[in-house]
């Protein structure tokens, strides 16, 4: 269970204090796929890395199954990032230096895993559709085929939480159906809950949960 309890993230502007994320307060069930739709700068992916503890809020708090992120150590919130939840960036995130299949092994290289996963990777591979370009380089990908990479990195330690932040923004529309087919069977198969940042509203029609974020603010649209 994801629950976030008021919370706020400033930012500083010309010496005003902006609220990004503006006393926002929900719960996103174990094993729920939830949405959250808003107009461009209304504070999605800022809200998202306070979920994911990417970023620190200026109050409030976030509570993955009872444990208050922010009160852990470094070392404890990036193990636990790094077991729990996977973050699909809104904006490309590859090394350049590593290949496609090394890319999605990356998170594996932290932490104890005591199991080869190459074998999966190579499946998350073909999941996206991308098999034949498992030793390509990001910068001869495409953006879209670095989006899919990026995807299937974010399965690859098994996590009970994905954070996606539009996660098929620059996808074709049948990419666009299987990933979001691949999120349904995840959801269904492993229990894996999902938060879906998306401009798409059939997309985030497609989720039991639908948030709404507008200034900072969050309502919940479907258990309104
Ligand atoms: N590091 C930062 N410093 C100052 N202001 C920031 C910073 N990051 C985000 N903001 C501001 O906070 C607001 C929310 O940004 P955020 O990226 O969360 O929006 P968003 O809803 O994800 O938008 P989009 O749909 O365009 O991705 C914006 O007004 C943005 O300019
Ligand atoms: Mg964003």
């Amino acid at each position: 269970m994801i629950e976030v309890r008021e919370l706020t993230k400033t930012y500083v502007l010309d010496g005003q204090v902006f609220k990004a994320v503006d006393n926002v307060s929900f719960v996103i069930g174990r094993g729920e796929m939830a949405s959250i739709i808003g107009h461009s700068g209304s504070g999605k992916t800022t809200l998202l890395s306070l979920i994911g503890g990417l970023t620190k809020p200026a109050s409030g708090s976030v509570l993955i199954e009872g444990k208050a992120i922010w009160s852990m150590s470094d070392d404890e919130l990036s193990g636990f990032r790094n077991r729990k939840m996977n973050f699909i960036y809104q904006f490309s995130s590859l090394v350049p230096t590593l290949t496609a299949l090394e890319n999605i092994l990356l998170p594996t290289a932290f932490g104890d895993h005591g199991e080869n996963l190459v074998d999966y990777a190579r499946e998350l591979l073909g999941v996206v559709g991308l098999t034949e370009k498992e030793n390509s380089y990001p910068s001869h990908l495409s953006g879209g085929q670095q989006r899919r990479i990026a995807i299937a990195r974010a399965f690859i330690n098994k996590p009970d939480i994905v954070l996606a932040d539009e996660p098929t923004g620059d996808l074709d529309e049948d990419t666009e159906n299987e990933i979001i087919a691949l999120f349904n069977r995840m959801n269904k198969d492993a229990g894996t809950t999902f938060v879906i940042v998306t401009h798409n509203k059939e997309i985030a029609a497609l989720t039991g949960h639908q948030l709404k974020m507008a200034n900072g603010i969050v309502s919940d649209i479907s258990r309104a």
